[in-house]
């Protein structure tokens, strides 16, 4: 089986492939392509030697836009997920052009390309972000779709393009809406890396607004077992569905913020004569901030016998944990003056007075 993983080199993706190679899956196992654009998120240290080792893995350095490489690659593939994706929602409001480039043009180039070449499967990983703030809770995949940025828009743009390339061409396709991910290797622009190596550094942990905000927090390792129960459920069960994966409990921002310095201070691994009041910054909210995320994942327990293994807490401890652990990993990013950029002007943005 040929399995082409877009964006495989970022979070989410590259925990994806770490497993779906450890598990091998089936009796001859995946042969896995990432095609990666290796953007500023997209990083080849999130593979460890023995990924780079293995007969079964091949990594191919390109655009998903590229449209004659995306068609050469999908004429040996059998099945597709699609992570590649730009992802980061503060990003896509200071500059939304590559989001809807690369989210949404994108993805139609990897349709088209799936339709011409008769595909299998075509795993199409969308987001919570679709939904916008809940207006009900727990917030199932009946949700309206009412996109609060311009990244959560692209996204939707194309989780909707999906479905139409299921209704008008038959492709086999199934969107996969996670909501929020936490763990290993996510790149610390993100806010529980941020605040986590912030606090390492001794530097403050910037809560946009009142910091109540909630949202479904979800162990990267149980999403990536829910996009693998979707590669491995009989088709027709799943085809043209939309399916959320979650926890079905939402936490704030203080929460996490409060609960990250009381995890490292009981490492010593933060200053302890600082309280939690002076680690704290309060900015002004982020345009658009969705209050609320909450998920029913009924559906996936129905459809791939998936639920969620991880405590939150355990999971942030592991993700802490794994941030002291890995250093050099993170320090090489934060100090890129690609990053210094982005933070300096979007945090002087937050702190200006509106
Ligand atoms: N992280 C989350 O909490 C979360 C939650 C729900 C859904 N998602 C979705 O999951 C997917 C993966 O998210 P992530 O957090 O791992 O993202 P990420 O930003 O860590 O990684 C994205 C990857 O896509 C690659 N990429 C970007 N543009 C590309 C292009 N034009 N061609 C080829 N590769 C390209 C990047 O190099 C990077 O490796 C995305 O589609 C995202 O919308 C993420």
């Amino acid at each position: 089986m040929n399995l082409l993983v877009t964006g495989g080199a970022g979070f989410i993706g590259s925990n994806f492939v770490k497993k779906v190679l450890a598990k091998g899956l089936s009796a001859d196992g995946y042969k896995v392509t990432v095609l990666d654009a290796l953007t500023y998120a997209g990083n080849k240290k999130n593979f460890p030697p023995d990924i780079w080792n293995n007969p079964n893995f091949t990594f191919i350095k390109g655009n998903i836009l590229d449209r004659d490489l995306v068609h050469r690659i999908m004429h040996s593939q059998d099945t597709v997920v699609h992570f590649a994706a730009y992802t980061h929602i503060d990003r896509s409001i200071d500059l939304s052009d590559p989001f809807i480039d690369t989210d949404f043009k994108g993805t139609h180039i990897l349709l088209e390309a799936a339709r011409h070449t008769g595909i299998k499967r075509f795993i199409h990983i969308s987001t919570s972000e679709v939904y916008g703030s809940a207006m009900y809770a727990p917030m199932d995949e009946e949700h309206p779709i009412k996109p609060q940025s311009p990244y959560a828009a692209a996204k939707a743009g194309a989780d909707r393009l999906v479905y139409s390339y299921c209704m008008t061409y038959n492709l086999p396709c199934v969107i996969i809406r996670p909501f929020n991910n936490y763990g290993y290797n996510q790149y610390p622009e993100k806010l529980i890396p941020y605040f986590i190596t912030n606090a390492l550094d001794g530097k403050s942990l910037p809560i946009y607004g009142s910091g109540e905000n909630t949202r479904d927090w979800l162990w990267v390792e149980d999403c990536v077992d829910g996009i693998i129960r979707a590669l491995e459920v009989d088709g027709s069960q799943i085809e043209g569905k939309v399916i959320n994966l979650g926890t079905g409990k939402d936490l704030s921002v203080n929460y996490i913020a409060e609960k990250i310095l009381e995890i490292l201070g009981s490492k010593n691994a933060v200053q302890k004569n600082k309280s939690f009041s002076r680690r704290i910054e309060r900015v002004r909210d982020r345009p658009g901030h969705v209050k609320r995320l909450i998920a029913s994942y009924d559906k996936a327990k129905r459809l791939l016998d998936w639920q969620p293994k991880m405590d939150f807490d355990e999971g942030l401890k592991k993700t802490v944990e794994w941030y002291i652990k890995n250093r050099e990993w993170w320090e090489e990013i934060k100090e890129r003056e690609e990053f210094k950029t982005f933070e300096r002007n979007w945090y002087s943005f937050l702190r200006s007075v509106s």
